[in-house]
């Protein structure tokens, strides 16, 4: 059995005052939810707050992205290393504002993915077409050329120790949530083409569920037999919402 992870992604939001608040407020719930795995993905620099805050408690905590280099002359950037000197569990690679907005294409998704791993933490690769893919019927080429350009430089292998995020982009922040059954058709797809090159992967990986995601939603969505999870946006930013998504994974 697989064990439901629920993540945060805060994107650009946060204060200090925030960061305390919602820890504090959610760390009850996620001590009480002994079979789900609870996750949270701040923004770099509240990395150590959020170190600090999460010591005593089972919430875990990753980085939204991180350099494929690990250091040297690349300003700006945050290294895998560094993020796992801070205690982090996880990193996103590949979130699709990441590919939007900074160009990263599968080859740069896939060089990340390959460095997060080898510093010692777990990638959340972050997959999912758009509306126009969609509807033109290309979402499980679309899914599957983002899996193999991965699996292509790490090796299937590679994959029993990551953590997989279907987010259709038009599901992202929009309010439209994909239903359950539209979900569940696509992790049912990812889940049976990685069976295909291993069973043993197929059977372990999480495959989380991202995409405007509440707590109305949440309980549906993770009842489905592929969806393991989920990458929650907006709703992680407010205590009773991520707390009921939490719920909705027992
Ligand atoms: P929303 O839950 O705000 O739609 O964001 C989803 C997401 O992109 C999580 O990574």
């Amino acid at each position: 059995m697989r064990t439901p992870l629920v993540m945060g992604n805060w994107k650009l939001n946060g204060t200090k005052a925030s960061v305390k608040s919602l820890i504090e407020g959610l760390e009850a719930a996620a001590d009480a939810a002994t079979n789900v795995e609870v996750a949270v993905c701040p923004p770099a620099i509240f990395m150590e707050q959020v170190a600090n805050l999460t010591a005593n408690n089972s919430i875990k905590f990753g980085a939204q992205d991180v350099s494929t280099h690990i250091d040297g002359a690349y300003t700006g950037e945050t290294s895998p290393v560094m993020v796992k000197e801070f205690g982090a569990t996880y990193s996103l690679v590949g979130h699709s504002e990441r590919r939007q907005y900074h160009n990263e294409t599968n080859e740069v998704v896939a060089a990340k993915f390959v460095a997060i791993q080898a510093h010692g933490l777990v990638p959340v690769l972050c997959i999912g077409e758009t509306l126009e893919e969609r509807e033109s019927n290309v979402t499980s080429q679309v899914v599957e050329t983002q899996l193999k350009a991965v699996i292509d430089v790490a090796g299937i292998n590679a994959f029993e120790n990551c953590v997989i995020a279907y987010e259709p982009i038009w599901a992202i922040g929009t309010g439209k949530v994909a239903t359950s059954a539209q979900a569940q058709e696509v992790h049912a797809h990812i889940r049976n083409w990685l069976k295909a090159q291993s069973e043993v992967v197929a059977e372990k990986v999480q495959i989380l569920y991202g995409g405007s995601v509440k707590a109305a939603s949440a309980k549906e969505l993770f009842a489905q037999a592929d969806i393991d999870g989920g990458l929650v946006g907006g709703a992680a930013l407010i205590i009773t919402e991520f707390v009921g998504i939490i719920e909705g994974a027992k």
